[in-house]
């Protein structure tokens, strides 16, 4: 499945769940989601026509601007590419990406990512299970060309809102960030105190703001 992402021409950020068709009028609608907190609703329905349409000024009311999908097998060798400069060690890149066939986080989890509309791979992040409402984020990666442009920022955002989508709106995320937290913070997570600082330099972050259960900060410290 692709899901489209869509910038309303006021700035705010959206994920294209899909169409559907209204029951009594038999009219279709357009079902999207925001990327960014709303008190009102996260989820919205909205006339595919007038989703599609123009405002007052003639600008298109939502523009498509990237696409994100699950990665397939053929995928694989491009996205991880994209973190070869930062975690390369100097290797080969024939051998950098033969590793990932031995990363138990690579086999593990599902890793989506972001292609423009000419279907350009930008980026990727993996994501890792761990139970019901717990899941983990690692391996975000830019292709080096495109850094710099939000695209991490809203393929992280993506992510997250379609899997709250799916799991409920307490769902939680973990991850060690290996740069300067605040890429994280724009997207809801907080640096987490020092009892759960283990891989430093590593930053481990939690989404939400209440403090770690006991079982969720087990999970973290079996995250690598
Ligand atoms: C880190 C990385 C994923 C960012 O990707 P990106 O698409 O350039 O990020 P975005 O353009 O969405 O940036 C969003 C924010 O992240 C921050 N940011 C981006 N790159 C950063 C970097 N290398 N170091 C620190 N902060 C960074 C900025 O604050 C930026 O905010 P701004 O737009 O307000 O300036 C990319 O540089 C990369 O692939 N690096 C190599 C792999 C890596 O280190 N991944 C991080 C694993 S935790």
């Amino acid at each position: 499945m692709t899901w489209t992402l869509y910038r309303h021409f006021k700035g705010n950020q959206y994920l294209g769940l899909g169409t559907a068709l209204d029951s009594e009028l038999k009219t279709p609608f357009e079902v999207y989601r925001c990327l960014y907190e709303n008190d009102l609703a996260k989820n919205w329905v909205r006339p595919l026509e007038m989703f599609e349409g123009r405002n007052e000024h003639g600008q298109a009311r939502f523009e498509s601007v990237a696409r994100m999908r699950v990665v397939q097998p053929e995928d694989e060798a491009t996205v991880l590419a994209f973190g070869y400069d930062a975690w390369g060690e100097g290797k080969p890149l024939s051998e950098f990406l033969a590793s990932y066939e031995k990363s138990r986080n690579h086999l593990r989890g599902t890793r989506y990512l972001l292609e423009l509309l000419d279907g350009t791979i930008v980026c990727n992040l993996n994501t890792l299970r761990f139970k019901r409402g717990l899941l983990g984020i690692a391996s975000v990666s830019t292709a080096p060309a495109f850094r710099g442009r939000g695209y991490a920022r809203l393929l992280l955002k993506a992510v997250m809102e379609l899997q709250k989508f799916h799991e409920g709106e307490d769902l939680r995320f973990l991850l060690f960030s290996e740069v300067n937290p605040e890429l994280y913070e724009s997207c809801g997570f907080y640096v987490l105190g020092k009892e759960h600082q283990r891989f430093t330099p590593s930053i481990a972050m939690a989404s939400g703001s209440s403090p770690l259960t006991k079982e969720e900060g087990e999970f973290l410290k079996a995250y690598f």
